[in-house]
């Protein structure tokens, strides 16, 4: 059956993640075995008001599923919120004659491709930032580099921490959530993880657990905080100098956490989800986001995924909390 489609435009959107070029790669890949003419956006929504487009064909997504970042480039767009900008990003769609878009990012650039979508422009989206914050997708592409990229710098703190008897308190990213925060969290074995969907009692939950550890025989420690927690962990730090009077040092992993050659599942992930977003377009579907639901890939509307709602994982909770004789619950 032919294609309800001739001309697919991709773009990145929003924080860079690794695993954004498998995407891309595979959005251009099956565009074209399907005998769909695809075009780069380059830097998000600001290119699409633009008009700062790549020529993309089989060759130039090449040897890019290995590298971080994003090849068309990142950026976030004060102009397209406005109706301004919106309607010059649709005319940029007009002029390049593209009759869909895959935008790849998160809750902002699903928004924008509804936005674009009422103006009759047939759009889907791809789950990609390293914070693993979209409601509707239990992975997103980037987080598990991002994941592994924090745990290489943290192990790296833990010989220092050991040697010193010193306590480390790390920031990961995540935006608002705790989702890096706690998988990075489990993954080094930390004493402590703080995160902004629970409001820290300080008491017994930092102070508590690093005091049992000490009593075990424990003389370094590792504090893992979430970017979006209150007192930050700065804040967190100095509460623990002052109240437990233990030799601290703050690391803000930063955008450190964003860069680098993705791992095996980004890249497996990212190109599962580029390849989903082309064989909806081209079977007639709209306003949908890829998404994982476990080891499977789905889809939802737009709409219904930007009103769902994502917890912290209960089990990893759960598990850490047993792990570090922590009982109060988050
Ligand atoms: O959404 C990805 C992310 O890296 C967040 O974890 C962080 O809060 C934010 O982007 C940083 O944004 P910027 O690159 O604009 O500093």
């Amino acid at each position: 059956m032919e294609s309800a489609v001739r001309r697919i435009g991709v773009f990145t959107s929003g924080g860079d993640a690794p695993g954004m070029n498998a995407a891309i790669r595979a959005v251009v890949r099956t565009s074209l075995h399907l005998g769909i003419e695809c075009i780069g956006i380059r830097r998000g929504y600001h290119g699409l008001i633009n008009g700062d487009i790549a020529r993309l064909d089989f060759e130039s997504v090449s040897d890019i599923s290995r590298r971080g970042g994003t090849m068309l480039y990142s950026a976030r767009s004060r102009e397209f919120i406005g109706e301004d900008g919106r309607n010059k990003a649709m005319a940029t769609c007009k002029l390049l004659g593209l009759d869909a878009l895959v935008g790849i990012g998160g809750d902002g650039t699903f928004k924008g491709l509804l936005s674009l979508a009422q103006s009759g422009i047939s759009v889907v989206g791809i789950p990609g930032t390293i914070d693993n914050d979209i409601a509707c997708s239990t992975y997103t592409i980037g987080y598990d580099t991002a994941c592994n990229t924090a745990l290489e710098s943290i192990d790296r703190l833990r010989d220092t921490m050991k040697s010193h008897e010193r306590c480390s308190v790390v920031e990961v990213m995540g935006h608002r959530a705790g989702h890096l925060a706690v998988a990075v969290g489990i993954a080094c074995g930390a004493t402590v993880v703080l995160v902004p969907e629970h409001e820290t009692d300080f008491e017994s939950e930092v102070a508590e657990p690093i005091r049992r550890a000490r009593i075990a025989g424990r003389t370094h420690f590792m504090i893992i905080v979430a970017e979006g927690v209150t007192d930050g962990a700065y804040g967190v730090a100095q509460r623990i100098r002052d109240e437990l009077a233990l030799d601290t040092r703050v690391t803000v992993l930063g955008h450190v956490q964003r860069g680098g050659s993705p791992t095996a599942r980004d890249r497996m992930m990212a190109t599962y989800m580029g390849y989903e977003a082309v064989r909806l377009l081209a079977d007639g579907k709209t306003c949908r986001v890829v998404a994982a639901k476990g080891d499977d890939i789905v889809d939802y509307d737009i709409t219904e995924a930007l009103g769902m709602t994502k917890g912290l994982d209960q089990r990893g909770l759960e598990v850490m909390r047993a792990l570090t004789g922590v009982r109060k619950g988050l």
